[in-house]
């Protein structure tokens, strides 16, 4: 295994060298400044703070409700824990989709209210204007396609995507066009791995698979999944790596022990 810490900060342009040199890319979520610093710390290539921080930090059901306000607020927490690592912060549901210039307005707002060093927005042909209008400001933007939770309304439910040929080739379409536009990367959602294989070897730009299989060019995991915070969530793609659930549980009632108990705090543990 290789880890390379000895890059000193990883670009968008590490990211296409990586690919050129056939590295997988390693890319993780993180919502606060003492996740962020671990993963980064740990050699992640890419922390994303996704729009998931609806999910998992708010307990909201979708990720529609978050607001770019709350975005912001948890980008810039963990930016404050990054060195290393190419932080790229997700544009909400609602601060985008109305126009290119609304898109702008909202990628500026996350670039100087946080420091991120990229955005990445969901959609393919629909968000095209916007995706170009924000590279051409000078923002790098990577792309998200296949399982896009913030049309969840419109799919009806969390099942793999394009399977049929009509949207799988749409997805194709998307994928280049979002290349052309000039994104450094594009996420690849839940769709069959044998389309994503197609998609990665078509593209000179980085793809990144979560539920895409083993042929993207590199894989990206909520951290709540991974570690096992959330263990009800069990899709098949996920590798769980911890169970912190237990862990903490653990913990936490061994405190509540000691604390009834009076074994905690003792002498050495007080002033
Ligand atoms: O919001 C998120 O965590 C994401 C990943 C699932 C890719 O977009």
């Amino acid at each position: 295994m290789s880890i390379h810490t000895d890059i000193k900060k990883v670009t968008t342009h590490t990211l296409e060298k990586m690919k050129q040199k056939g590295e997988k890319i390693s890319m993780i979520t993180a919502y606060d400044y003492s996740f962020a610093r671990i993963f980064d710390a740990a050699g992640i290539d890419v922390i994303l703070v996704g729009d998931s921080a609806s999910n998992v930090m708010a307990g909201h059901e979708t990720t529609l409700p978050i607001t770019l306000d709350q975005m912001i607020y948890h980008a810039a927490s963990v930016i404050r824990g990054v060195s290393r690592s190419l932080v790229v912060v997700d544009m909400p549901f609602g601060s985008y989709q109305s126009n290119s210039k609304e898109a702008l307005v909202s990628a500026f707002r996350i670039m100087k209210e946080t420091g991120a060093h990229a955005v990445k927005l969901e959609g393919g042909e629909e968000v095209l204007e916007s995706v170009k209008r924000i590279i051409a400001a000078g923002v790098p933007v990577m792309g998200h396609l296949g399982l896009t939770p913030q049309s969840i309304y419109k799919f009806g439910t969390y099942t793999v995507r394009a399977r049929e040929e009509a949207e799988a080739e749409k997805l194709k379409r998307d994928a280049m066009q979002l290349q052309e536009a000039g994104c450094f990367g594009i996420v690849l959602e839940k769709i069959p791995a044998t389309l994503a294989r197609e998609v990665s070897e078509s593209l000179h730009i980085p793809t990144i698979g979560i539920g895409a299989g083993k042929y993207t060019d590199g894989q990206v995991l909520v951290m709540h999944d991974m570690l096992g915070i959330n263990t009800e969530f069990k899709p098949r793609f996920l590798r769980q790596y911890l169970n912190m659930n237990e862990l903490v549980t653990g913990a936490v009632q061994q405190y509540i022990q000691d604390v009834k108990s009076r074994d905690f705090p003792s002498e050495l543990e007080q002033y």
